[in-house]
């Protein structure tokens, strides 16, 4: 396998650097700033026999050592800073967005994409048009961070372990990110036998304000930890054909009744990239609620005057 993460910031390099511990394959750390890409992935390489990683990680400023890739993961851009919503970056990282797809187009074939910079669900409309690629091998890493925060949320608030916590956080990734408390369980059991409708209200807006939660206490940039985890579990399912259910900004043709646009429901995730997309029996709030979130990116790809 060869994955290459375009974009070396605090969520590229860290994406690396999870993919390539894990020994999923050959790592490729590209950015355009001289001498960063290759600094952090010798600094990597040099804890190779401390950690025995046998997989081979290379920093790069030249797209064509990227060619022909497995995976791709687009990390590349602007990052928020306090005040900032994710749309605020909008022009400038489709800008981005759309050169590292014009590459990846002319240095590969048929590659899985996953588009990770910000505003997700638009950008991921963008690289899939770009590249002309099916639109089951284009998608966006959202609902797996956002899924993560709300479950890390309902276990600290219940003194359990995160891991026996599931939870579907669905819709586009921004403030109108649909939580979904009816098919988030504790081991199997709904979390509405456990806490009370406020306290479920205050951990969803905790989940839908997760991301400015970071940038205001970082007060330069944005999370890297939990994302580059959230793109971990996706890369692992597709490279170990796991068929793993994960909310992922997919392309939509009528499920939830949305049409012509990537935004974010459950999916199984496998070599084929996006194998299904699962239809859960949403209630009407619930799918309003869904759809409304959609019309919300469809409203923001409009401002990218695509044809
Ligand atoms: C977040 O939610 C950066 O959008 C990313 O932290």
């Amino acid at each position: 396998m060869k994955i290459s993460v375009i974009g070396a910031g605090f969520v590229g390099a860290t994406t690396a650097q999870r993919i390539w511990e894990k020994n999923l394959g050959d790592v490729f750390l590209h950015d355009i700033i001289e001498g960063m890409p290759q600094g952090k992935a010798l600094d990597m390489m040099e804890s190779a026999p401390l950690l025995r990683v046998e997989s081979k990680i290379v920093g790069t400023n030249l797209f064509e050592d990227c060619a022909n890739s497995d995976i791709y993961v687009i990390t590349s851009g602007l990052a928020r800073q306090p005040g900032m919503s994710r749309e605020d970056l909008l022009n400038r990282n489709a800008e981005i967005a759309s050169g590292v797809a014009e590459n990846i187009a002319r240095f590969s074939k048929n590659p899985i994409v996953i588009v990770v910079s910000n505003p997700v669900d638009v950008l991921t409309y963008l690289v899939a048009l770009k590249t002309k690629l099916p639109k089951n091998r284009v998608m966006g890493m959202a609902g797996v961070l956002d899924s993560a925060r709300f479950r890390y949320f309902i276990a600290s608030e219940l003194g359990i372990a995160p891991q026996e916590v599931q939870a579907m956080v669905l819709g586009g990734h921004g403030d109108e990110m649909v939580p979904l408390p009816r098919f988030s369980t504790v081991s199997g059991v709904s979390i509405e036998h456990f806490l009370s409708n406020e306290k479920i209200e205050q951990l969803i807006k905790r989940t839908r304000d997760g991301g400015a939660e970071i940038v205001q206490l970082l007060k330069k940039g944005s999370a890297y930890y939990a994302p580059s985890a959230a793109i971990l579990e996706m890369v692992e399912s597709i490279v170990k054909d796991q068929k793993r259910l994960l909310p992922c900004s997919a392309w939509c043709e009528g499920q939830y009744g949305i049409t012509g646009q990537y935004v974010g429901v459950p999916v199984v995730l496998g070599k084929n990239g996006i194998e299904k997309i699962l239809e859960l029996p949403l209630r009407e709030d619930e799918l309003l609620a869904l759809q409304q979130s959609a019309r919300h990116v469809a409203s923001n790809i409009k401002k990218l005057n695509l044809s």
